[in-house]
């Protein structure tokens, strides 16, 4: 079976390292700050096949397979035959007949692209999976951290929001813990499982935003996913009183933390504009950092493909 990406909890730490060392390779540089282009990937193709809506991923990674030299087809929900009532495992067979180097996917299950990568000899890159995991979302996060000159080692991590639908959170979790950062899980309790204290070492739980907040080095707020929760969700400006990141929290962080959020954004109601905009926050950052990071992944999965084929 040739190797993809399906998540940050089966990387060592060796391997994240390499995908992030390699990343700041493809980071844009030189006159105009463009992403250069490459022949790495020249006559590779990969399939983008999004289930769930999305504008970083899908647009990145497409950005990405083209830096890098390789053809790239998008398809979502409303465009492919699932939509006629064709299974997904006659889907993924069916664009594999078409011989694509990869197959990049976003799914509402979680563990969707793991059942399938068991039928595909294809590899599979995880866009995000249900609640599970966003691997290539951690790993650009862990870049943006490393660019503002931060060691993730020891770091004090505060990830608030809705924590029990976040695929974004596991993932973090998973990369973070594996390099010895200390992390801090803050939510509604109805958004905070306890036993998420045992996903990893490391981890802290708390429904108190003030303490998550209080020394930490990063900020990652997330959203509420208001999709994926089935009982009745908390009014906007309810919310917002009690977990809303505003300006006056940030005094309680190190002073030179940062703000992050893997978007799309609510403004007023996990965070207020004036922080979303301040000089702390790096969410562009994230944005930017999510075209060199997948072409990281990319080149690294595609690459090793061809190596397995020759041997
Ligand atoms: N962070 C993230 O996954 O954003 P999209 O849903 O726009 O891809």
């Amino acid at each position: 079976m040739l190797q993809g990406l399906l998540g940050i909890e089966d990387l060592t730490r060796e391997e994240v390292q390499s995908i992030l060392d390699r990343a700041r390779d493809f980071q844009p540089g030189g006159e105009g700050h463009r992403f250069q282009k490459f022949d790495i990937l020249r006559g590779r193709m990969v399939v983008n096949l999004f289930f769930e809506a999305s504008t970083r991923t899908r647009t990145s990674f497409e950005i990405a397979a083209r830096r890098l030299g390789a053809d790239a087809v998008s398809i979502t929900a409303s465009s492919s035959s699932v939509s006629k009532g064709e299974s997904l495992v006659d889907t993924l067979n069916t664009l594999a007949a078409m011989r694509p180097d990869a197959i990049i996917m976003r799914h509402a299950a979680s563990g969707a692209p793991h059942f399938l990568q068991r039928y595909l000899e294809t590899p599979i890159i995880n866009a995000g999976d249900g609640t599970h995991e966003h691997p290539t979302q951690a790993l650009l996060d862990a870049r943006t951290i490393l660019d503002r000159g931060a060691r993730l080692e020891g770091l004090r991590v505060a990830i608030i929001g809705d924590i029990a639908h976040s695929r974004v959170a596991r993932s973090n979790v998973y990369l973070l813990s594996k390099f010895g950062a200390d992390i801090v899980l803050c939510g509604p309790p109805s958004l905070l499982p306890r036993e998420l204290a045992q996903l990893a070492p490391g981890v802290s739980l708390t429904n108190n935003m003030d303490e998550a907040i209080r020394d930490a080095d990063v900020i990652m707020m997330l959203r509420v996913q208001l999709e994926r929760q089935h009982e009745a969700a908390f009014p906007a400006s309810e919310y917002f009183r009690f977990y809303g990141l505003q300006l006056d929290h940030l005094r309680l962080a190190k002073p030179d933390a940062i703000v992050m959020h893997p978007g799309p954004i609510n403004r007023g109601r996990e965070i207020s504009s004036e922080v979303a905009d301040s000089q702390k926050s790096v969410i562009l950052n994230q944005v930017e950092n999510g075209i060199s990071v997948r072409m990281a992944v990319l080149e690294r999965v595609l690459t090793s493909q061809a190596t397995a084929a020759r041997n």
